[in-house]
């Protein structure tokens, strides 16, 4: 168990939480959910299943129906032939990273992974006995992979490449001439499996999603695992509710991890995906263009704090703005803007040693809190910032 590591976005939101019991007045800027509400004929179509008895076990895979609508929306997203027999619904898009490296990587294996990302890529590599070997994620690159150090990184032991675009914790996302390096690099190596995070892949600034399963010989009948879902496209955290898309003898196996411990995904969180798949897409929209307002502003405020300096953030809701210049290490400021500013963020070291001087604000607040954070944050580190 001490190699299974953690998710510090919880231990900081317990934390501004406690404060708040004191009676101080935080800004939340650490906890990676959209700040909406579920569109309404989705928390409708939730409603109306329970009222319909949707109450009971479903196949573990998923309702036969939300994994046709799934296979459809891939089919068309990613350019490519899925069907449902590929697909395995779950609770949240987490339980695909759990699944799928317990099934396919074993002690002694090597997992090639960005870093700064995601702290459970991570967490679970350890947990099984494998060795992560990092890809660093530089701010110079646009927090993109060199290709050069995915080269560099690759050995006899690699099992499994582990891609996220767009990224969190940086906002950075891979190109499609990114994609056709990786993809010339991976086809020397038919014997590694991709694990390809695309839960923010709606939430896109600039220019189409590119997903490397769209790659002949590097798709989900091959061995890309696509690991999306609904929590983050259409504000849905808390119902629980994601999806992993890959071959199907490594669906069976996901599957039999799924009965082995959550039997299946809630029946009328499953109907509720149906709705929002198959209903009105302008919410997802209007999300969309709001973060993009939210991201405008925030970076450019950033850009005015002494000692920070940010870049334009391509994809879902996070700025990663370097701070060496104040002179304080990440947990340090994270530390003292929660302390000092009433300001909740994240140091760039929970998601790994390359996060180091850096901190992950996410974005999905108002606009006016945004604004008071930022401007709480300048009155701080004008007197703190070296
Ligand atoms: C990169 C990434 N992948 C997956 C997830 C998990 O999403 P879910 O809430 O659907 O389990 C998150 C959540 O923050 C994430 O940031």
């Amino acid at each position: 168990m001490e190699r299974l590591g953690t998710e510090t976005a919880f231990s900081v939101l317990a934390k501004a939480k406690a404060l708040e019991a004191e009676g101080r007045e935080i800004i939340h800027l650490e906890i990676g959910e959209p700040d909406f509400d579920t569109p309404d004929h989705v928390v409708e179509a939730g409603c109306r299943a329970l009222r319909d008895g949707h109450t009971h076990y479903t196949p573990t895979a998923g309702i036969p129906e939300l994994r046709e609508a799934i296979a459809a929306d891939v089919t068309r997203s990613r350019g490519i032939d899925v069907g449902p027999e590929q697909v395995v619904v779950t609770p949240g898009g987490k339980p695909i990273m759990f699944f799928t490296i317990l099934a396919l990587v074993d002690e002694g294996d090597e997992v090639l992974l960005p870093n700064p990302a995601f702290p459970i890529y991570e967490s679970m590599v350890n947990f099984v006995g494998a060795k992560p070997v990092f890809v660093p994620l530089r701010q110079e690159h646009g927090f993109r992979f060199d290709l050069e150090d995915v080269r560099a990184g690759l050995s006899e032991c690699t099992r499994l490449v582990i891609l996220n675009s767009p990224a969190n914790p940086t906002g950075g996302v891979l190109t499609t001439d990114d994609i056709a390096g990786l993809t010339d690099i991976l086809r020397e190596r038919p014997d590694v499996y991709v694990l390809s995070d695309e839960i923010y892949s709606r939430l896109l600034y600039t220019g189409d999603f590119a997903s490397i399963a769209s790659e002949p010989g590097l798709g989900p009948d091959g061995r890309t695992i696509i690991l999306d879902g609904f929590s983050k496209t259409y504000a849905m955290t808390g119902w629980r509710l994601g999806y992993g898309v890959m071959p199907v003898p490594l669906a069976e196996e996901v599957a039999k991890l799924q009965v082995n411990s959550n039997s299946c995904t809630s029946a009328a969180t499953q109907r509720a995906g149906l709705a929002a798949l198959g209903g009105p897409q302008d919410a997802v929209e209007s999300m969309l263009a709001e973060f993009r307002a939210r991201r405008d502003l925030i970076v450019a405020g950033l850009n005015e704090l002494p000692g920070v300096e940010c870049i334009t953030p391509q994809g879902a809701f996070y700025a990663f703005p370097r701070i060496t210049e104040t002179g304080h290490p990440a947990d340090d400021l994270a530390e003292l803007l929660l302390d000092e500013a009433g300001v909740a963020c994240l140091s760039g070291t929970a998601f790994g040693r390359y996060g180091e001087g850096h901190l992950r604000l996410s974005y999905a607040n108002s606009r006016e809190n945004i604004a008071l954070a930022l401007e709480r944050m300048g009155r701080v580190l004008s007197r703190v910032a070296r």
